[in-house]
């Protein structure tokens, strides 16, 4: 079996597993109760925002545990939109969000906000420039991924922390659902208030999220309840995800470190074969990150070349996860400026630092035989 949609999902790590479960059984009792098995758990808890803090060099009480990233920005997003409304109704984000900020946008205009959807050049990268002359005396919040989730390219997210500096009452969000682990980022550094990731996606658990929140900003809650998740995020806290999500990011944190170089020159090997193979079209740009490569196939469709790599054990996608039932049609890859062909034929393979080169030669060879095989087909 080969997986290669890393970009999906990842399989847990058997340390992951082994702390949740570990802390499932003998740390359950609920960390606001007051008996001792109570202290136990919110030590844990503690400990658990602790690390996580440290990982991302800000403080403790800045990070909120959530259940995923789609959380994370909802939280974010509407966290301010609600909060900060009387201050102003407008909002900047990029036209090729996830859906889980694109959507959420969408659904503010409804309640009477004002959205910036700022295009991308050929290569999907947004310019700070045009982020900062889009900025509006209402404007309360800018919103830029970091990585790209269909294709892969980097935002160029410290030049427009930089240029907030400039707005202090702008509040600035970046979901690194897709950067964290493997396209290094200072959250300090690039004047980030609000910042998003998911553990699903680093070998953790579903059902784990952190939103790290500057401690100066305020947001409305999504839920109300106790007094939980520094008072923004309310409901008996995931003692088990949170202490295992830490561990799935030490770990993640190691491997880049170690194999960075090592994807990059994978990413390298998997573009060079596939640019050799006719009718291929590349959609990630050259300095993209390291474990995401899209291309299209037009003529072809892509879930038939899906199906038939699966029939193989090979497993690849069309675009992102949460969209990749729905139609073919990638709203990322046009938003490139690529014509229709290109964007209902995108496939996107997604690596994890533990593919082989092996695995790369082997998914090339079986793609190049169904190509030839689909295309005498069609005749
Ligand atoms: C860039 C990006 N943001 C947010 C999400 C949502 O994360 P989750 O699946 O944890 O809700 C994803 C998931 O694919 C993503 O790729």
């Amino acid at each position: 079996m080969i997986y290669l949609d890393n970009s999906a999902t990842t399989k847990p790590h058997p340390d992951v597993l082994h702390s949740f479960q570990q802390v499932s059984t003998s740390f359950y009792a609920n960390p606001s109760s007051i008996h001792p098995l109570g202290g136990e758990a919110e030590q844990l808890l503690l400990t658990a925002k602790k690390q996580a803090a440290k990982i991302l060099r800000v403080l403790p009480e800045e990070i909120i545990f959530t259940a995923s990233g789609t959380e994370g920005n909802n939280l974010a997003i509407k966290g301010v939109a609600l909060e900060h409304q009387k201050r102003g109704k407008h909002i900047i984000t990029t036209i090729i969000e996830h859906p889980s900020v694109y959507n959420t946008c969408l659904a503010l205009e409804k309640l009477g906000f004002e959205i910036t959807y700022i295009p991308v050049n050929q290569d999907g990268i947004v310019s700070p420039e045009m982020i900062e002359q889009a900025i509006r005396d209402d404007t309360i919040l800018i919103s830029v991924m970091h990585v790209n989730n269909e294709i892969g390219s980097i935002q160029p997210v410290q030049e427009i922390g930089e240029r907030l500096r400039k707005y202090p009452k702008v509040i600035f969000h970046v979901d690194d659902v897709q950067g964290f682990g493997k396209v290094p980022l200072n959250i300090k550094e690039s004047h980030i208030d609000l910042y998003t990731i998911s553990a699903h996606k680093i070998h953790g658990l579903k059902g784990n999220g952190i939103l790290y929140k500057q401690s100066r900003v305020s947001l409305f809650p999504l839920f109300h309840g106790g007094e939980q998740g520094e008072g923004f995020r309310a409901g008996t806290e995931n003692v088990a995800g949170a202490v295992s999500m830490t561990k799935a990011m030490r770990l993640i944190k190691e491997k880049e470190k170690e194999k960075n170089r090592y994807l990059f020159q994978l990413h390298q090997l998997l573009r060079q074969e596939l640019e050799k193979i006719e009718g291929v079209f590349i959609n990630t740009p050259k300095n993209a990150a390291p474990h995401i490569m899209n291309f299209s196939l037009p003529g072809l469709k892509p879930e038939v070349l899906i199906h038939a790599l699966a029939s193989e054990e090979i497993y690849i996608s069309t675009k992102s996860a949460c969209s990749s039932k729905q139609s073919d049609y990638s709203r990322i890859v046009a938003a490139c400026g690529k014509d229709d062909e290109n964007a209902t034929s995108a496939l996107r393979v997604s690596l994890s630092y533990e593919q082989t080169k092996e695995e790369i030669d082997t998914f090339i060879h079986t793609m190049k035989r169904i190509i030839t095989k689909l295309r005498g087909i069609m005749g």
